[in-house]
């Protein structure tokens, strides 16, 4: 039998497990108001995918001096291990229990893919460490501790749709009225075909990027405008169950992101020759009638939205671009939540 004292024996034993996967935004955050407290300046939009997830295990350590990080291979990296003891000093903070931890986290998709793993990373770890620390958070909250970590993973403690409003204010007001709500979409039944393009060598980080484009670039200001239109016109298309609509406002808020960035001193360029392959077989797509769009992040690869009984074609014609280049069709996928992921969706 469970009784709330076998429970917190197990989790002091064992760790508490949590599973969360990447969300790939339609209506971009490219921008913070607040830096310390990842308040972004626009309010932002997105599809939680069904692959890639990461999995995470805390388990308190009366034992240790410091925390110990460590992923799939060993020891993690020093940056990474630095950001996930730094959210853990919150969660701590907020349960007054200072003991340190142990943090196992696995990405089941390949590393360094560039897949927002950072978005599914903070969330299975919001999870995780609220649960291991006894902290009882609702999903809001749950959305507020994970947007800490790293701003976009606000929006994967939900599945499906999520728009992670961006809040007022700074400080506490801008910290307590910023997080991600779920958003009903039952007209579409979408996929992101994901093409992973061959970076070559590795760009600049989103958060460095978007502080330099908030800093310098003017065509930053104008893109805040368009964007809160399109979040506007994006509810309007999601309601109507408009595919091609939706797909024609995210693409178009993510060409404007990447123009903000070629406008920064000095530019930020994400496109590699590959990305600009599959962008050209987008359109080519549209031209033979297939609805189709293609949005992309901090990185080269492109992810194209289509309707799901499309996904195989759509495929395979951005394979035809490149024989070698890696194609995953994700589906919606579901919010981070405690527990392994399910067989059929790591
Ligand atoms: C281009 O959430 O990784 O993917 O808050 O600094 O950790 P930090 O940034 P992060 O930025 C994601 C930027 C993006 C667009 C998006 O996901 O909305």
């Amino acid at each position: 039998m469970s009784t709330p004292e076998t429970v917190a024996a197990r989790v002091a034993a064992e760790g508490v497990t949590a599973t969360a996967y990447p969300n790939i935004a339609l209506i971009k955050y490219w921008g913070k108001r607040d830096e310390a407290l990842h308040l972004p300046v626009t309010s932002s939009l997105s599809l939680t995918l069904g692959v890639f997830a990461t999995v995470t295990t805390v388990t308190l350590a009366e034992d240790l001096p410091a925390d110990s990080v460590t992923v799939a291979d060993g020891p993690a990296a020093q940056a990474f291990a630095a950001k996930v003891v730094g959210f853990l000093d919150l969660v701590r903070d907020s349960a007054g229990d200072h003991r340190r931890a142990r943090v196992h986290t696995v990405n089941m998709g390949p590393t360094g893919a560039g897949l927002a793993s950072s978005a599914s990373g903070f969330a299975a770890l919001a999870v995780a460490a609220a649960g291991a620390y006894g902290l009882d958070l609702d999903q809001r909250a749950l959305s507020r501790l994970a947007r800490r970590g790293s701003g976009s993973a606000s929006r994967s403690i939900y599945g499906g749709f999520a728009q992670w409003h961006r809040g007022e204010g700074v400080g506490a007001e801008g910290d307590s009225s910023s997080y991600a709500e779920p958003v009903a979409a039952p007209l579409l039944d979408p996929a992101l075909v994901v093409a992973l393009v061959d970076a070559g060598e590795k760009s600049i980080t989103s958060r460095a990027a978007m502080r330099r484009t908030v800093d310098t670039s003017p065509f930053y200001q104008p893109w805040v405008r368009s964007s809160e239109q399109d979040l506007r016109d994006m509810h309007t298309a999601i309601a109507a169950g408009d595919l091609a609509a939706v797909g024609e406002i995210a693409e178009r808020n993510a060409l404007g992101m990447h123009a903000t960035m070629l406008g920064a001193r000095p530019a930020v360029r994400y496109f590699a020759p590959g990305s600009m392959r599959v962008l050209d077989r987008v359109l080519a797509l549209r031209a033979e009638g297939v609805v189709a769009y293609a949005t992309m992040d901090a990185g080269p690869n492109v992810k194209v939205l289509c309707d799901r009984r499309d996904s195989a074609a759509v495929a395979a014609a951005l394979g035809e671009t490149d024989p070698a280049m890696r194609i995953i069709v994700a589906t919606p996928g579901p919010g981070a939540a405690i527990g392994a992921p399910a067989e059929s969706s790591a």
